[in-house]
């Protein structure tokens, strides 16, 4: 998509590797270090210049100044499911799809060293690899997702097995391409005990009238600001239910994702004042769920 690759970031002294896209930029301004406890994640950090996204952070908190929760919720998550995940030692092979200038990956391969993590985005993935480079079981590797087969054959040529079982994240991009390309990504990941945790954006009518403004205009700050014309993709726990080769083992809302993080759901107090999911998906119908899944299977509402 263009809008990382129209908007770089000037080489500074800190950002060693070079450019940074604003959005994922402006994800990682809103997130802050604080959820990532390894010290590679933690120099990596040190090292990033997020001031390309500083511009687009300030549009959108000007829409809605909690805006900051709704990604920290989702990070946080999406983080602590896969930490889970990959301590039950099933699955030791994680794919991260545009994943952006994230720590996750880091953070995961350096928690996690004997498992492999591949991050694929279509940009910024050589100067993310100059960035992290001490991360010897992480490889960031550059490809478009909307392309099966250039998706597939890049993960192979860099040690991806694709009849051992992975780990899939989707995180901050279902929106942005169709259902069916989507789909298409999964398709890859159909070895028995494959999961997916995939972050999603609601339909209109779930979320509360009094909010559903928010994400419609934070969107739109994005979309102008990027000059992408393409219409935003929405999920559903249901329409997830009739997809062919995955499960719903697990959905998660912000407000159930706030509480389980501080104890508390105040700004979503209840499901419909959000309009963020995560959702962990089996990815083969038929198989038998993995010790990760069944574990997983127990917390599905
Ligand atoms: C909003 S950022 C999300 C980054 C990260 N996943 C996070 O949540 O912090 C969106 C990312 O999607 C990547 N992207 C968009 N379309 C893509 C495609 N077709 N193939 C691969 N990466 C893509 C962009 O380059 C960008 O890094």
């Amino acid at each position: 998509m263009p809008w990382m690759t129209h908007i770089m970031n000037p080489p500074t002294s800190k950002t060693t590797g070079g450019e940074l896209g604003a959005t994922s930029a402006l994800v990682l301004l809103w997130s802050g270090p604080e959820l990532y406890a390894s010290r590679e994640a933690q120099e990596y950090w040190r090292k990033l210049d997020l001031s390309e996204g500083e511009e687009i952070h300030k549009r959108c908190n000007n829409v809605w100044g909690n805006y900051g929760e709704v990604i920290k919720n989702r990070k946080w998550k999406i983080l602590q499911t896969s930490k889970q995940i990959l301590a039950g030692e099933d699955i030791t092979q994680v794919v991260i799809v545009a994943a952006g200038f994230s720590p996750m990956g880091i953070e995961l391969a350096s928690l996690f060293p004997q498992s492999c993590v591949f991050e694929v985005d279509k940009s910024n993935m050589e100067a993310k690899s100059r960035l992290c480079a001490s991360v010897r079981n992480l490889s960031c590797l550059s490809a478009d997702i909307t392309d099966r087969e250039q998706c597939r054959n890049t993960l192979l040529a860099h040690g991806w097995n694709p009849t051992r079982p992975t780990l899939l994240i989707f995180e901050g991009i279902s929106y942005y391409i169709t259902a069916a390309q989507a789909a298409d990504v999964w398709g890859l990941f159909s070895s028995s005990g494959s999961l997916c945790l995939f972050e999603y954006l609601v339909p209109q009518e779930q979320i509360a009238a009094h909010r559903r403004s928010i994400p419609d205009e934070i969107f739109e700050t994005i979309l102008n600001y990027c000059g992408i014309g393409t219409p935003i993709t929405r999920w559903s726990r249901e329409l997830l239910g009739q997809k062919r080769g995955v499960r719903v083992l697990q959905c998660h809302t912000l407000s159930d994702i706030e509480r389980e993080r501080t104890g508390q759901a105040s700004t979503f107090s209840r499901s419909e004042d959000g309009w963020i999911e995560v959702a962990l998906l089996a990815m083969d119908q038929d198989s038998q769920p993995s010790s990760g899944a069944s574990l997983a299977t127990k917390e599905t509402k």
